[in-house]
């Protein structure tokens, strides 16, 4: 089962002034929920994400992913949890300019060690099933912000990853396309049985969810 449940965590960012940014938060969200975390700009929305991936390390309590505590992995341990569970989508799309399309979906799995074959069918089949394999020897910069959403969202998919999360993901698009990416989006995460995780303020992404996550000021 890849649940995660998370456990007291709170996360106080240091500096000039001092962020409490989640305080005493608990969530259980179990394998293949798509659920959306709401709240206002600076509840913790991304911070909470940054911490179910692996990014950020909360400052106390616990990450359960597939009965591992997270928080206790050591940095190695962490960059494997990272490039083999977790699949992320941001808002500007972190694509890489200097890549081709092909190039962009293939790095994860040049990362991971797969062969030259298998990366040839994975990144035609994700290609094809998100509707930009025509752009395959293109450069991110000639797609539409729709478009290029799609082909990071075949990045995010690349290494088969259980956990799929997505930081304001439609944030840049007008409605036509957030309605296309996040169909596709959605569609996806439950074909492949994927969990899905999107932090958001659009109310159109609200709807479409199986469940909303309210986060006000780090707390539920
Ligand atoms: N690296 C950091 N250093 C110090 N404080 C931070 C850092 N990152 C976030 N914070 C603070 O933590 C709080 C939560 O920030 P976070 O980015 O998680 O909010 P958010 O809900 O994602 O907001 P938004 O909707 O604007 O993206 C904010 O008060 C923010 O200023
Ligand atoms: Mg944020």
């Amino acid at each position: 089962m890849n649940q995660i449940i998370i456990e007291s965590v709170y996360k106080i960012y240091g500096g000039i002034v001092e962020t409490v940014a989640l305080e005493n938060f608990n969530e259980q969200i179990d394998e293949g929920e798509v659920v959306a975390i709401a709240g206002p700009s600076g509840s913790g929305k991304s911070t909470l994400l940054s911490c179910i991936g692996g990014i950020l390390r909360p400052t106390s309590g616990k990450i359960i992913v597939d009965s591992d505590d997270i928080t206790k992995f050591s940095d190695s341990k962490l960059v494997n949890y990272r490039r083999d569970h977790v699949g992320l989508i941001y808002q500007d799309f972190n694509l890489i300019s200097q890549f081709t399309i092909y190039e962009n979906v293939a790095l994860p799995l040049l990362i991971a060690g797969k062969k030259n074959d298998f990366i040839q069918e994975r990144v035609d089949s994700l290609l094809e099933s998100l509707d930009i394999k025509r752009y395959k020897k293109t450069y991110p910069q000639y797609l539409s912000g729709g478009e290029q959403q799609r082909v990071s969202i075949a990045v995010a998919l690349a290494n088969d990853p259980q956990i799929i999360l997505a930081d304001e993901p439609t944030g840049n698009l007008d409605l036509e396309a957030r309605k296309k990416v996040l169909s596709l989006l959605i569609e996806k995460a439950v074909a492949y049985k994927k969990t899905l995780i999107i932090a958001t303020h659009d109310p159109f992404i609200l709807e479409k969810v199986n469940r909303v996550i309210h986060l006000s000021k780090g707390k539920r």
